[in-house]
């Protein structure tokens, strides 16, 4: 393919990857499968690839994530960003339609309910036609430009080819429920710390320097204004519809309201039902639907007169704590649990709720039997706001740490810098229940079948003590044990088999050694490409990689100086589980090695043959200039790179000082 074929292919393919991204984002229309999704993203990828000139910023293929940023730009919002007041009742509801009835000298208005999206505040700026740049809401006047971030974002478009002129669009950044759950089991896999409810969540995904971490968030996005002077529009409803027809995602469920009595009937209409959506909504924001109208009522010091948002009453109830339940964790940490008398809490039924430890029982002075309320933020969990002690018949019990642990009742620790007990025996069931659903989950051996329950049977009888011995279960004890017949026997059998092929970075992270989580094991395989190398790493050595801290390295050291630990690694080696990768080529020792190759202008070779030249010397090319590239090699009519760096005093070099220089190395 030559490049001007190439640049007609890649162009086609964007345009035709991002009409299946709005299908599938947007429209919930899809029309591909997943794969034939992934094969047209690859083809374009391998495109770019060979003529790294021809990425624009628009590409899909930006959505990946790039390199990481040092900190974030701060950025001018041209509008600002403003708050909204808020009401809490129907009165004042009413007082705000009141309010804006007299400031209009009595011309009555129409207004939309919208959902108030419990996220993070965003701008999207359109030049030409293009993402050029987005921000958080920062402090109303200047935001943080989380660009890279943004762009990972499917359901936002990069191009919005109908309207060249620049515009800026808002919207609310948010992570749904679901995929809140799921990247805490992550975070908890990996001993991360957990999110504590999806507004959390999104705003640190979108607080990430790396975006390429970004890109694994469950991100979404609704925008609800459109800042374009120009676009004719007089009512906001309209400019909702014109938002969709742009490509942008709009929630569906905003309301045009002919007079605060529609406006009070979607509000309660969504109090109850805001349970049954995938996403937090915290109230409704009402807004003056005439754009004319908007700008009479115009702005306090704080927000605009023409909008407001009703704050819906917490989601909280009172139920009786009937038990607190120890959690026994991976590494041993003692959870308390309360278990509650069933409740009914926004659609759903709850009957336990997060104690977090026992300080907070301590402080909250929760005893057994306890009237309590309970609350569900944007927790999953509900936790328990507080005692209703009105309600204490003197029969409630103040709860006591155990001096065992209530599994395997080994002893206990707390050691002094942390809020949670311990069980210090490392053979305890729980711990070993937890650290095997840690090694089979996805993000590590991904076993499939292997559940939970199968786990609980598979210890209690003793045919599992540690991990290696996942590899050595036969048919016969499988079939055994309860609800196991021969078919999933057999599938869990076959599954157990495709894990031993899992990347070394895999089994490294399923390992579940305290404190490395699947980046860091990422790395590690990287660094050693074999367990054996990595167990016999010192400290030192693991200290003297970026990332690995004083921490990590001792607790890297302490799981392989384990004899037990050895001895296991020893056997899932035996079992042909992957513990070795190849190692490419040391690139330290290449004539080439660390330097950083840009290429500019049309070369005698195809541009993707002199990069592959470079690339097996062990340099890196790279498609943009900056003060780290080493060389610029330019060809004919070369463009703005070799300007760039001229300026920057980046050693330039044209075809014959490039083939000059590859022959005397
Ligand atoms: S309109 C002039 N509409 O709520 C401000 N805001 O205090 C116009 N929010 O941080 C904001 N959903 O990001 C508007 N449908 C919606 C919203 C919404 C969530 C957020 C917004 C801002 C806060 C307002």
């Amino acid at each position: 393919m030559n490049r001007k074929q190439a640049e007609i292919r890649a162009g086609r393919l964007r345009r035709e990857i991002e009409r299946h991204n709005r299908l599938y984002y947007i429209e919930n229309q899809p029309e591909i499968s997943d794969y034939e999704y992934d094969q047209l993203l690859e083809e374009l990828m391998e495109i770019e690839k060979a003529f790294p000139d021809l990425v624009t910023p628009d590409s899909p293929s930006q959505r990946v994530g790039g390199a990481p940023l040092q900190g974030f730009q701060t950025v001018r919002h041209s509008i600002p960003m403003l708050s909204l007041g808020n009401t809490y009742s129907q009165e004042e509801l009413r007082e705000f339609a009141a309010r804006t009835e007299r400031f209009l000298k009595g011309e009555p208005s129409q207004f939309v309910a919208e959902l108030k999206i419990d996220g993070v505040a965003i701008s999207l700026r359109y030049e030409n036609g293009i993402l050029v740049q987005g921000a958080t809401r920062g402090d109303g006047t200047t935001g943080d430009d989380v660009t890279a971030n943004l762009r990972t974002i499917r359901s936002i478009p990069l191009r919005i080819p109908e309207i060249r002129r620049a515009i800026e669009a808002r919207g609310e950044v948010y992570m749904t429920r679901s995929g809140f759950e799921r990247v805490n089991r992550e975070r908890l896999a990996e001993e991360e710390e957990p999110f504590a409810n999806p507004r959390n969540a999104a705003a640190g995904s979108l607080k990430l320097l790396d975006s390429k971490l970004t890109v694994r968030r469950p991100l979404e996005v609704f925008i609800y204004d459109l800042a374009d002077k120009e676009s004719g529009l007089t009512l906001h409803h309209q400019k909702l519809g014109r938002l969709s027809e742009l490509g942008f995602r709009v929630n569906p469920y905003h309301r045009l309201c002919r007079g605060i009595d529609e406006v009070i009937g979607y509000c309660d209409e969504w109090a109850d039902k805001r349970g049954t959506l995938d996403y937090d909504t915290d109230g409704v924001v009402i807004k003056v639907d005439a754009v004319s109208q908007q700008e009479r009522l115009g702005f306090t010091a704080k927000s605009p007169r023409w909008a407001i948002s009703y704050k819906f009453p917490a989601i909280q109830a009172t139920t009786v704590l009937q038990e607190i339940r120890l959690q026994v964790g991976r590494t041993g940490a003692i959870t308390p649990v309360a278990v509650l008398k069933p409740v009914t809490l926004s659609g759903s039924t709850v009957s336990r709720a997060t104690l977090h430890n026992e300080d907070e029982i301590r402080r909250k002075d929760i005893r057994v039997g306890d009237t309590v309320l309970i609350e569900k933020g944007g927790e999953i969990i509900p936790k328990v706001v507080k005692v209703v002690t009105g309600r204490r018949t003197g029969k409630e019990s103040p709860f006591r740490m155990p001096s065992a642990c209530p599994v395997c009742g080994g002893k206990i620790e707390r050691p002094e810098d942390e809020a949670a007990w311990r069980c210090v025996n490392p053979f305890c069931p729980a711990q070993l229940q937890r650290t095997l659903e840690h090694f089979v989950s996805r993000g590590a051996m991904d076993i499939e079948g292997m559940g939970e329950a199968l786990i609980g049977q598979l210890v209690a009888k003793k045919m599992i003590r540690d991990y290696a011995d996942i590899f050595s279960l036969t048919k016969e004890q499988l079939v055994s044990l309860e609800r196991m017949g021969e078919k999933s026997s057999e599938n869990i059998l076959n599954s157990i088999e495709r894990s031993k092929n899992r990347p070394l970075s895999r089994v490294i992270f399923a390992l579940g050694i305290r404190h490395v989580g699947s980046k860091t094991a990422e790395t590690l395989a990287e660094t050693f490409h074999s367990l054996d190398d990595l167990s016999q790493a010192s400290l030192e050595e693991l200290e003297g990689i970026e990332e690995v801290g004083p921490v990590v390295a001792a607790s890297i050291r302490g799981f392989f100086d384990s004899a037990k630990n050895r001895e296991v690694m020893r056997r899932l080696k035996d079992a042909g589980v992957r513990t070795q990768e190849k190692r490419p080529a040391s690139r330290r020792e290449l004539p080439l090695s660390g330097k950083r190759f840009v290429f500019t202008g049309a070369l005698s070779l195809p541009r993707a043959e002199a990069e592959e030249k470079v690339k097996a010397l062990g340099a890196a090319t790279s498609s943009s200039v900056s003060k780290n590239t080493d060389y610029v090699v330019y060809g004919e009519s070369p463009g703005s790179k070799y300007q760039k760096a001229q300026e920057l005093g980046v050693k330039c070099l044209d075809e014959k000082e490039f083939m000059d220089l590859l022959r005397d190395l």
